[in-house]
């Protein structure tokens, strides 16, 4: 039933929304990501001497050094974002380890923008869904955000200080990547997505839309709350619409409520909607539905909000593990960082559903984003791609600033139902304490203000028992390396669920068969654990064996940089991966993916069969199978065969010789399937294997492109490490290079890399607006080149923000009190007096009385792309007669009184300078600047 709206008063709705009805309904999310200037380096603006620069440094709008509004920006390099710097750096010895041996320091970015003048009115908001580290935001001069947490995103109100018209606005971001959250590769600058966002004064709050199903017996409820926010002149009313789509985009369920907000106030609308057998969202069949909020009044829609939620149910037992839908799942999880080969943190979309299906492919069905929030596409992404998701927080701490940052992330992601899990931290040294329990306690309560669904956890690495901790606050018990008190903690604590939320940590090199610790290479048998954790088979089985314990997440899933356990220099990125920094798999990924699918046929033979050298001496190899039993063949010949044990797989010793080793898959006698290696000759060609053929033309979208050599029989060569050049035409570029090999100090942006054992990575990226064929070419010298065409298809790119250019106006005007006679152009306020002369902007306009002359004196910055002595200073409009001075040099003088411009020649000289204006009124007529005044470049 439609429910009745009352509205206001007609006047006040009319007052209220007179400039922003005309676009209701026009919500635009622009991305603000193409034309940043971007400075390596601090610039630290000169300290505030003398009466003068401490009375103006004071003043909003007057932010100094390279956040000021008037900074000259024009050595600046240009560039887009997403950006991070650490990767573009060299490798140095003196950097820290466990950020990858990659120099961080602090950055600045400046961009330019307009906002047309039809903006008024609306609400325009800025987000930078994540800084790497500390960043400080100023618009137009005024700071309007601090944060210090590289992974949270800033979402920033910055319609207050926003200039319409031809106006340009500049945003100035002062990065802070100096400072350090983790222990691992963090990156440096903005590194994830930019937007603007433009809605309706009176509109949905960001993240404000809350809509996680609930199951009530046999039917299902879908609670859904809608945060209403105003920065509109009046109180208003409106109706909130929400309608559910099922995966087919059938409308499903539908209400609606009033809502009432105040001005510059929020207020939050309830609803209830029934579904009845709707379809579940399962690990299989991640089946998605749209839940879309709808803003009107009786002017039309003032805003639409949809978010994407999942129907199933979540929970912990004690006694065994964890249920999604009321079904038993062994969480079968991985831990990963954020950063990839090529690109570091600044990882597209693409590339993150790259590292997903490869991650789904081992048989992995939940993931652990260490030790932060991940960004929100990928959280998409793992609603898509049916993965369950420990969502972390990173910093724990619940005083006001960082507790904002535990709300930011659950109210972000609490709609997703690949989410299961909220983390409040990772191995706190104050876990087994009073404190940690008080703290943990605090952060806990504000988890479940917002979301009751989720259990909340926290990962432990010791103090499980002391007297008071931090599983006293959880709900589920988190575990990083107790394997030892799985069966202690259950025993002690038999109605609590735990699961292990990190294990393993053991190392590889990928396609390495032969630990050779001189050179930081470690074998890929799985036998080489850390002090503090296990093989990767002896840490699942400690989890397998036990029903209560819920499930683990391997550390890690893929390699990161930094954090070069168990060496230090030259080794700048993790062993532990079951995949290496480009996601191509080590043999833990075959091992998992054994123990982990059970729908198909796992099958795979290590290591290679290249062993020149070796002939008739033993080499180990290990059958990576969920199939019962192994027969090996060399060549057709039988040469072993045994029983798999499904968690240690199956290792023999094979006298080397050259040929085919094939292992065949047996059950019950039966042949199940094979695998082969096969030993190679020299490479002869090298060969481009695009996980995809096609590309969006949308600038965003990237495809990883394998590279390997194989020989003249066209045998992969496991062990070339040969150099490799690239070449890209088309509509695209090469956005990032790698090989795999942690101990590789190659450059990551560019257009060379080596193989490692036989394999290397290529990003290319579609360009905006791009089409047509994009060729990639790869080149070694003495081999047959590969070349492969990939198809860029039309695409619709998303909505950006223009670029505008800089734009120098000059403002901050002093206003002498009027005078008799014609003063002297040097005639200045005297030190100290802030009140004598008053202060202004264009309109700056006098009445006509007497007596007849006033100066109007400002400073400004000439840009260096500005100052060659051709630049033109425009009046738009002088009233009355006037002289124009210039450091006591007369620039020109408009003789004519009738208001009207006057456009002078600058001449070069020093950046910083001193307009006077002498400006005489004629008897009975208003004079002063009263249009604006700027400076424009040569040939404008
Ligand atoms: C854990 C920690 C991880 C990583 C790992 C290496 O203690 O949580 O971030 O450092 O050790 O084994």
């Amino acid at each position: 039933m439609r429910k009745t709206l009352r509205f206001l008063a007609a006047t006040v709705l009319a007052a209220t929304f007179a400039s922003s009805s005309a676009l209701a309904g026009t919500r635009e999310r622009q991305s603000l990501e193409a034309g940043w200037l971007f400075h390596l380096g601090d610039v630290v603006p000169p300290l505030a001497k003398g009466h003068g620069m401490s009375y103006g440094g004071a003043k909003a709008g007057n932010a100094g050094g390279a956040a000021a509004t008037d900074y000259d920006d024009s050595g600046w390099r240009r560039l887009d974002l997403p950006h991070d710097w650490g990767v573009e750096g060299p490798f140095d010895p003196s950097e820290n380890a466990s950020q990858g041996y990659r120099p961080r320091g602090i950055g600045w970015y400046r961009r330019y923008f307009n906002a047309p003048p039809s903006d008024r009115g609306r609400h325009v908001e800025l987000q930078l869904d994540a800084v790497a580290t500390h960043s400080q935001v100023w618009v137009n001069g005024i700071v309007v955000n601090r944060n210090w947490s590289g992974y949270n995103g800033r979402n920033i109100d910055i319609t207050p200080y926003l200039r319409y018209g031809e106006d340009v606005n500049v945003i100035a971001v002062r990065v802070d990547a100096d400072a350090q959250e983790g222990w691992w590769y963090e990156g440096a600058g903005i590194y994830r997505h930019s937007w603007l966002v433009k809605r309706d004064a009176v509109h949905i709050a960001t993240d404000g839309v809350h809509a996680d199903p609930v199951r009530k017996g046999d039917r299902w409820i879908l609670p859904v709350t809608v945060a209403v926010e105003s920065s509109a002149k009046a109180a208003h009313r409106a109706e909130l619409e929400v309608t559910v789509l099922d995966p087919a985009g059938r409308q499903v369920a539908k209400a609606r409520t009033p809502v009432q907000v105040g001005a510059l106030d929020a207020s939050t609308a309830r609803l209830e909607l029934t579904m009845s057998k709707p379809t579940l969202w399962t690990l299989q069949r991640p089946a998605l539905y749209r839940v879309s909020s709808v803003l009107r009044d009786e002017s039309g829609e003032l805003d639409r909000a949809d978010v994407q939620t999942g129907f199933r149910t979540v929970r912990f037992d004690a006694d065994r593990g964890f249920f999604l839908n009321d079904e038993p799942i062994k969480l079968q999880g991985v831990a990963i960082h954020q950063d990839h080969a090529g690109v570091g943190v600044a990882v597209p979309e693409s590339i993150w559903a790259f590292r997903l299906r490869q991650l789904k492919a081992m048989g992995v069905n939940a993931v652990r984003f260490a030790h932060n929030a991940p960004a929100a596409e990928v959280l998409d992404l793992a609603d898509r791609l049916g993965l369950l998701v420990m969502d972390e927080n990173r910093n724990f701490n619940p005083s006001p600033d960082y507790l904002q940052q535990l709300t930011w992330l659950v109210r972000r992601d609490r709609n997703h139902p690949s989410v299961i899990l909220w983390s409040i931290f990772n191995e706190e040294p104050l876990q087994s304490s009073e404190v940690g329990y008080e703290m943990a306690r605090r952060m806990v309560a504000a988890v479940k203000k917002l979301d009751t669904s989720r259990p909340v956890t926290a990962a432990m690495h010791d103090g499980l028992f002391g007297d008071v901790n931090v599983t006293q606050a959880v709900d589920v018990a988190g575990l990083n390396y107790q394997a030892w008190a799985y069966d202690r903690f259950h025993q002690a604590h038999p109605t609590q669920p735990m699961t292990s939320t990190e294990d393993t940590s053991a190392y590889m090199t990928r396609g390495a068969f032969e630990s050779d610790r001189e050179r930081h290479v470690l074998d890929s048998y799985d036998d080489e654990p850390s002090d503090w954790g296990a093989t990767h088979r002896k840490a699942w089985r400690a989890i397998a064996e036990r029903p209560f314990v819920a499930g683990g997440f391997v550390w890690t899933g893929i390699d990161y940089r930094g954090e070069p356990t168990p060496f230090e220099w030259p080794s700048a990125s993790s062993f532990f991966g079951a995949m290496d920094l480009c996601a191509f798999p080590k043999s833990a990924f075959w091992i998992h993916q054994a123990h982990w699918v059970k729908d198909r046929l796992v099958l795979k033979v290590l290591p290679h069969w290249n062993w020149a050298g070796r002939e008739g001496r033993p080499i180990r190899v290990m059958v990576a199978t969920n199939a019962p039993r192994v027969r090996l063949l060399l060549d057709g010949r039988q040469v072993a065969q045994g029983d798999v044990d499904p968690i240690d797989m199956v290792t023999f010793q094979v006298p080397y010789a050259p040929g085919r080793l094939e292992a065949v898959a047996l059950r019950d006698g039966a042949e199940l399937g094979r695998d082969v290696v096969a030993t190679s000759g020299a490479a002869a060609r090298l060969v481009l294997a695009p996980d995809r053929g096609t590309l969006a033309g949308d600038g965003l979208d990237a495809v990883p492109v394998t590279v390997s050599a194989v020989d003249a029989q066209g045998r992969p060569v496991p062990t070339a490490n040969l150099p490799v050049h690239f070449e890209l035409q088309g509509p695209g570029a090469i956005i990032g290079v790698g090989n795999g090999d942690p101990n590789s100090h190659e450059a990551e942006k560019g257009s060379e890399r080596r193989l490692f054992n036989g394999l290397a990575q290529v990003i290319v990226q579609a360009r905006r607006a791009g089409q047509g064929g994009l060729t990639l070419r790869a080149t070694s010298p003495g081999l047959q080149e590969s070349v492969v065409v990939l198809d860029v298809q039309a695409a619709v790119p998303p909505a950006a923000v223009p670029v505008a250019e800089p734009f120098t106006k000059i403002g901050g005007w002093r206003i002498s009190p009027p005078q008799v006679d014609r003063p002297d152009p040097g005639t200045a306020p005297s030190y100290g007096d802030m009140n004598t002369w008053g202060w202004g902007e264009p309109p700056m306009k006098q009445g006509p009385e007497a007596p007849p002359w006033r100066v109007y004196r400002a400073s400004f910055s000439v840009r260096a792309d500005r100052n060659d002595g051709r630049g033109h200073l425009v009046f738009r409009e002088i009233a009355g007669r006037a002289e124009v001075w210039c450091e006591g040099v007369k620039l020109g003088e408009k003789t004519d009184p009738a208001p009207g411009p006057l456009t002078l020649q600058l001449p070069q000289g020093p950046a910083w300078r001193t307009l006077s204006v002498l400006v005489q009124s004629q008897p009975g007529h208003d004079s002063g600047v009263v249009g604006r005044v700027v400076l424009e470049a040569a040939g404008k």
